[in-house]
């Protein structure tokens, strides 16, 4: 038997009826807080990601799918949404319309993790970009509006975690500063970090090996070394989110594992979920439009996982109000009974009516078993011997109540009891 790639998922009814549900509110959000979707393709040329995601990343060294192609292309599933967003801005020339411009996505990513509760290799974000203002109300204003997702799904048990990993300039002085404090251990360090204290020192703080860890104990932070700049960005954000009463804790440890953040950082984390607890990361990155070949342009976003959506909501005991009942069952007994009830269910389904009939030859009782699983509203009994008498009974499945209503006005009383 061919199984499903490890890590990976099928979605099945009734399961995706959530997945629509929640969709549709990111959708309606997108529209209320003005961000408009952007569609870029799954798969992008590898560049993008080392140049825009950061060499020396856990993704980029160890998590993408990357292949050849035919024409000896090398092509990478995108693994997340910024990169591939950026890009199109910088080859669409969106810098030249109004800004900020804001966009929203939604889709499938693809990273080579070890697949455990809530971390698979096919996943799917919905994110929010941002391009073209330097103002803290942006960072503000994607964080409130990830809080307000939640809590309209009845997710609160919710924390933001808040850092600014700096500037350029910051992070030179980070850099050096944070070379000096691990030198002396240079030698208790696994081989991963001993390169990455060469290059890009801030990414041990990713390190899983607990001795490396344990040599950052009292490490100097980003927080230690902003600039007057970034200080007041950050003051700013913190400003917004106390008018907003969204709360937050600091957290001068958070670096995330993308490189091309600068000042606010931040991820949205829920009580309860253990390991694989934060649901929504993101913030600014001021220098990846450049990074990758635009012109200095602004940024910030955030992207959240559907999948780890499903999961706190079912760790907070949260079931969505999902509609999946018919309005209509027809069980029809003989030939020309179910000729009729065929043209009465187009005539509803043309008036939008959730209505179905029997495609398997059922007896009647399996019909009226079907009526009962699949939820029906009403149920429409017609058999040969009831349409030459011309009696055609709907029955009210919720208090059983029978009527019995002439072949003509079936579908007219069936509009007026569902609209009633
Ligand atoms: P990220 O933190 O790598 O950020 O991912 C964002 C969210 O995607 C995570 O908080 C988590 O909920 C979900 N996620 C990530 N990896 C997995 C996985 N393997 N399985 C299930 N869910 C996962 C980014 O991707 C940035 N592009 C966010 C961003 C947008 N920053 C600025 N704009």
């Amino acid at each position: 038997m061919i199984t499903r790639p490890k890590g990976t998922n099928d979605f099945l009814p009734p399961t995706t009826a959530g997945w629509q549900y929640v969709e549709n509110i990111l959708r309606e959000m997108a529209a209320v807080y003005g961000y408009r979707e952007i569609r870029t393709p799954i798969f992008e040329a590898t560049e993008l990601f080392q140049r825009g995601v950061g060499e020396t990343t856990d993704i980029v060294t160890k998590e993408m799918y990357t292949f050849s192609d035919k024409g000896g292309r090398s092509i990478t599933l995108r693994p997340e949404g910024t990169a591939s967003t950026a890009r199109a801005f910088i080859e669409h020339k969106l810098h030249g319309g109004t800004l900020p411009l804001k966009l929203f996505y939604m889709g499938p990513m693809f990273r080579y993790e070890r697949p455990q509760k809530g971390r698979f290799r096919q996943f799917h974000q919905f994110g929010i970009e941002v391009f073209g203002s330097k103002e803290a109300s942006v960072d503000g204003e994607i964080i409130a509006f990830a809080m307000d997702f939640y809590r309209r799904l009845g997710l609160t048990d919710l924390k933001v975690r808040l850092n600014s990993v700096g500037c350029p300039v910051c992070r030179a002085e980070h850099k050096r500063r944070l070379q000096e404090f691990l030198r002396p251990h240079l030698e208790e360090m696994c081989g991963d970090c001993r390169e990455r204290f060469e290059k890009n020192p801030l990414r041990i703080f990713d390190c899983k090996q607990e001795k490396c860890q344990s040599l950052l104990v009292g490490a100097p932070t980003v927080a230690d070394c902003l600039c007057e700049d970034c200080r007041d960005h950050f003051e700013r954000v913190k400003a917004y989110l106390d008018e907003a009463d969204i709360p937050y804790d600091l957290d001068p440890f958070l670096v995330r594992g993308l490189d091309y953040y600068t000042k606010t950082a931040f991820e949205i984390i829920l009580n309860e979920i253990g390991a694989q607890s934060a649901i929504c990361g993101g913030g600014r990155y001021d220098g990846l439009i450049a990074d990758i070949g635009g012109s200095d342009m602004p940024g910030v976003g955030f992207a959240l996982g559907m999948e780890r959506i499903f999961a706190a909501l079912e760790t907070a005991g949260v079931t969505l109000p999902v509609e999946d009942s018919l309005d209509v069952f027809f069980v029809a007994l003989g030939e020309s009974a179910k000729t009729h009830c065929f043209a009465w269910l187009e005539a509803l389904r043309k008036e939008g009516l959730r209505a179905e009939m029997d495609h398997m030859g059922k007896s009647f009782k399996a019909q009226m078993k079907t009526a009962d699983r699949e939820k029906a509203a009403f149920v429409v009994i017609c058999g040969d011997n009831e349409l030459e008498n011309n009696e055609i009974i709907i029955k009210n499945m919720a208090d059983h109540a029978q009527e019995t209503v002439s072949a003509a006005s079936v579908t007219e009383t069936i509009v007026r009891r569902i609209k009633s």
